[in-house]
């Protein structure tokens, strides 16, 4: 498969559309058969906005479950480009989640830092099973001790854009996940 970026500020296509859409389906079915052989066909989806919409509507639909649906918005204190571990809810969940089988979706994890305090804020909630899925993890960048359940793709420490992915609200909508050229956001 060729993957030349169809965008001048794409400096390589790290996932293509198809590559993308092969391994969504296998996590769909594999998350689908972990949760029903532990008898589980209700869940709650819970989505961080806004990059993980695009991941998490092919998710869905990969997904042989019945899924509620409900989104979060945070948003990280301090310096715009880093992550600080200080979360600020800018949008709160409508359903309750006790005693719920909740599957966190994130698009990426880089520090973890943001994913940490989510993860503790969701607990409190007193969910029957909390799991985590995110589309992209940087092992090198992961700074915290984070149970991730289910991981689409490992990737490198680049700054990443596209399938619902921005830098500075764009990008968002490209079809596969490229990697931004530095000298965009330098
Ligand atoms: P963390 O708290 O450092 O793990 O970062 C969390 C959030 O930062 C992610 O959910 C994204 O919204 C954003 N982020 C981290 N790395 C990237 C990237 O490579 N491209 C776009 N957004 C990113
Ligand atoms: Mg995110």
């Amino acid at each position: 498969m060729t993957t030349s970026p169809s965008h001048p500020d794409i400096k390589s296509v790290l996932f293509s559309e198809e590559e993308i859409a092969a391994r969504v389906k296998a996590l769909g079915a594999e998350i689908a058969e972990a949760y029903k052989s532990r008898g589980i066909e209700d869940i709650v989806i819970v989505s961080v906005l806004k990059g993980s919409f695009v991941f998490m509507a092919d998710l869905v639909r990969a997904l042989d479950l019945n899924a509620s649906i409900d989104f979060m918005a945070v948003s990280s204190y301090g310096a715009a480009s880093k992550s600080s571990g200080v979360v600020r809810i800018l949008k709160d969940l409508d359903i309750e989640l006790e005693g719920k089988h909740v599957l966190l979706v994130e698009d990426v994890v880089d520090s973890g830092l943001t994913l940490h305090f989510l993860l503790r804020n969701l607990r409190n909630r007193k969910p029957a099973s909390l799991e985590l899925v995110s589309l992209l993890v940087k092992p090198e960048a992961v700074q915290v001790d984070l149970d991730i359940t289910w991981t689409g793709f490992d990737c490198p420490n680049e700054f990443l854009v596209g399938y619902g992915l921005d830098f500075a609200e764009r990008y968002r909508s490209l079809p596969y996940v490229g990697i931004l050229k530095p000298e965009v956001y330098a």
